[in-house]
C-alpha cells in the first residue's frame, strides 16, 4: 500500500498498516507526522484535520483504502518553498493558538475554506470551522482567517492598460 503526503510517495508494509486503518494512525504512528493530532477519534473534534485532494477531511475517520491513489497534505506540508502558507502568517501575527492542540487543524479546515471561499464571510467561516477548541480561541481564528484573506494576492480586474 502506498501513501502520497505532501508530495512524496510513501511504500507501507502489510505488516505496517490495514486497509481500515485510520489514515490518522499512519501519519503520527508510521510516518512520525505527528503534526495531525488525535482528539475525539470519531470524526466530532476536527484536531485531526487533513486534506485529502485539497478537501478538509477528519483522518480519524477516514480508513486508508479511501485514501489510495489520492494526494494527503498534512499541516507539516502547509508552507511552501516560497514561505508560510498566508493563513500561518495571519495566525502568528494574530497571536492565534493558546494551548496550540486544535490548531494544527484549525489552519487545514481554514485553508480549505480558502482554497473554495477567497474571502468568506463571518457565515462560511462558522459553517467550514467547526472544529473545537477547548481554549477559546474562535474569535482569533475568525480574525486571522480575514486576515489571511486580505493578505492573498486576488485576481485583479483587467485594466484598460492591459486589455491594449
Ligand atoms: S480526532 Fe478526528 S475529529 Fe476528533
Ligand atoms: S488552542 Fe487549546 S484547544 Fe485550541
Amino acid at each position: 500500500m502506498d501513501l502520497h503526503v505532501n508530495g512524496k510517495n510513501h511504500p507501507l508494509q502489510g505488516d505496517q498498516v490495514a486497509p481500515e486503518m485510520p489514515l490518522l494512525w499512519a501519519l503520527r504512528d508510521v510516518l512520525q507526522l505527528t503534526g495531525t493530532k488525535f482528539g475525539c477519534g470519531i470524526g466530532a473534534c476536527g484536531a485531526c484535520t487533513v486534506h485529502l485532494d485539497g478537501q478538509a477531511v477528519r483522518s480519524c475517520v477516514t480508513p486508508l483504502s479511501a485514501v489510495q491513489g489520492r494526494e494527503v497534505r498534512t499541516i507539516e506540508g502547509l508552507a511552501s518553498p516560497a514561505g508560510l502558507h498566508a493563513l500561518q502568517a495571519a495566525w502568528i501575527a494574530q497571536q492565534v493558538p493558546q494551548c496550540g492542540y486544535c490548531q494544527s487543524g484549525m489552519l487545514m479546515a481554514a485553508a480549505d475554506l480558502l482554497a473554495r471561499h477567497p474571502q468568506p464571510s463571518d457565515a462560511q467561516i462558522d459553517e467550514a470551522i467547526s472544529n473545537l477548541c477547548r481554549c477559546g480561541t474562535y474569535p482569533r481564528v475568525r480574525a486571522a482567517i480575514h486576515a489571511a484573506a486580505h493578505a492573498q494576492p486576488t485576481a485583479a480586474a483587467p485594466t484598460a492598460e492591459m486589455m491594449r
